[in-house]
């Protein structure tokens, strides 16, 4: 962690606020994939997009009634003609994109590449368009802005839409409350959701300013391009909703057996109660509190996991300070999130699959795609040695295949759930990078 005592001042009418400020509640939600057949067009875009691009301290009511943010691929880069030695400074996994990383990743089988949505993981994808809202009218409206910025433009093509709203329950398609865990970022003006949490330094999420580790994090060249930016990582990832209204009837005796033990998977409770706070039975009125629902540690009340297991997905996609004594320094790897649901709910109470597209429009924002997203996804999400049981995945959203297994710490043994099939699948998914504003206006007036 980081000792430097001067709070930092983050330039924040240079920041795309929609990147960093956490969605509205109710949301409805647009994001538009482009390609870029001239280079011309690709920057009188960005030219033409830059007055639309929200910036600025972040409102939780965006002041045009809605955000929109622009991001850009590596190949995005490459079409509106980026010179080579720019787009040599970009790290590596950047320049490779997400299909090309899938191994790694655990997008095997039915999540792999061959199997994703046309055009996702294609070198097609170059530039991402996401549009957030408090409601449908003012979406429109801020759609309408933006298309209007590349709609006559001949060399530019708009290749995928995905529309995304919140639920009616408010929930994720697998019932459970989302969103309510954040970090504070230094500067930024967003409260983080954990008291109990120090801010994290700005540079672990806005590039050109000192990070956890003290020291600025790696940024494309020059620094016009890459200060005040950040990387964006989206996936498109279907639920399983039936498969895990199977799997809980098939392992539970009771409803309530089910609940608790769909909770134990999660860490939370279906109405964002934590496990760590009420390990019994659900609490909807602390999971609605957010002042409370996100107050607690795991270490010095539940080392060993009790309450709310080190394999569930909510402590192992931030164990906070489990392993205070140990060498994991959980700060380098924690993450933005700013994902929103896409699908219909499939009605409370039906176990069969009904053929329907559901799930979760993922996104991750970043200073560092490698030892914060990668990272956690394949040590925390699909590995399980960090806490012990090495054949052990993530339980919701780990790649398991019907063998997987998940154990529930209780005394005066544990309980060990088995035969854990995939519940998500990756329908695929991009790295980008979400420039500054500045960047945006030298990316426009590139004369290469
Ligand atoms: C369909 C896929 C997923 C679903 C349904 C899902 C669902 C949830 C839910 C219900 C929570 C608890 C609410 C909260 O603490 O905000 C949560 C927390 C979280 N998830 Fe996921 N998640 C998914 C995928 C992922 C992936 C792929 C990652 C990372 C690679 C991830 C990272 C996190 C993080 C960092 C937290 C916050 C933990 C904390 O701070 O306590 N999630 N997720």
């Amino acid at each position: 962690m980081s000792t430097g005592k001067t709070p930092v001042s983050l330039d924040l009418d240079d920041l795309q606020s929609g990147i960093l400020h956490p969605r509205p509640s109710p949301y409805v939600g647009t994001y538009v994939l482009l390609r870029i057949d001239d280079r011309r067009d690709g920057r009188e875009m960005l030219r033409r997009l830059l007055p639309v691009v929200s910036a600025g301290r972040p409102m939780p009511t965006p002041a045009p009634g809605a955000w929109i943010s622009v991001v850009l691929t590596y190949q995005g880069l490459k079409a509106l003609g980026v010179p080579q030695d720019s787009l040599d400074s970009f790290p590596p996994e950047f320049q490779q994109g997400m299909a090309a990383r899938a191994e790694l990743l655990g997008d095997i089988g039915e999540s792999s590449p061959a199997n994703w949505e046309t055009p996702l993981g294609s070198p097609e994808v170059h530039v991402g368009l996401a549009a957030l809202s408090p409601d449908a009218d003012r979406l429109e409206a801020v759609l309408t802005r933006a298309r209007a910025a590349y709609r006559e433009l001949p060399g530019i093509k708009a290749i995928w839409r995905q529309d995304c709203y919140q639920l009616p329950t408010g929930r994720t398609s697998f019932g459970f409350k989302d969103g309510i865990s954040h970090p504070a970022v230094e500067g930024s003006g967003i409260p983080g959701t954990n008291s109990k949490e120090v801010p994290l330094k700005a540079g672990e999420f806005v590039l050109g300013y000192p990070d956890e580790t003290g020291q600025l994090p790696p940024m494309p060249q020059p620094a016009v391009l890459g200060r005040n930016g950040t990387y964006v990582v989206f996936r498109k990832l279907h639920t399983r909703v039936a498969a895990f209204r199977q799997y809980l009837r098939a392992n539970a005796a009771t409803r309530e057996e089910e609940d608790l033990i769909a909770a134990k998977m999660v860490g939370r409770w279906r109405s964002g109660a934590p496990l760590a706070l009420c390990p019994v039975r659900d609490d909807p009125e602390l999971g609605a509190d957010p002042s409370r629902n996100n107050d607690f540690l795991y270490f010095d009340d539940d080392e060993r996991g009790f309450k709310c297991p080190a394999g569930s997905h909510a402590r192992r996609m931030n164990p906070r300070d489990a392993f205070k004594h140990e060498l994991v320094d959980v700060r380098l790897h924690r993450l933005i999130r700013r994902g929103t649901s896409y699908g219909p709910m499939l009605p409370e109470g039906v176990t069969e699959d009904d053929g329907v597209d559901r799930g979760i429009m993922f996104v991750f924002v970043g200073a560092h795609l490698k030892r914060q997203f990668e990272f956690v996804k394949t040590q925390w999400v699909n590995d399980g040695i960090f806490i012990g049981t090495p054949i052990e995945k993530d339980p919701l959203v780990g790649p398991t295949d019907g063998t997987g297994t998940f154990t529930i710490p209780e005394r005066p043994i544990r309980r060990r759930l088995q035969g854990l099939p995939r519940f998500v699948v990756t329908r695929g998914g991009e790295y980008c990078f979400g420039p500054s504003l500045s960047a945006l206006r030298w990316l426009a007036g590139l004369k290469t």
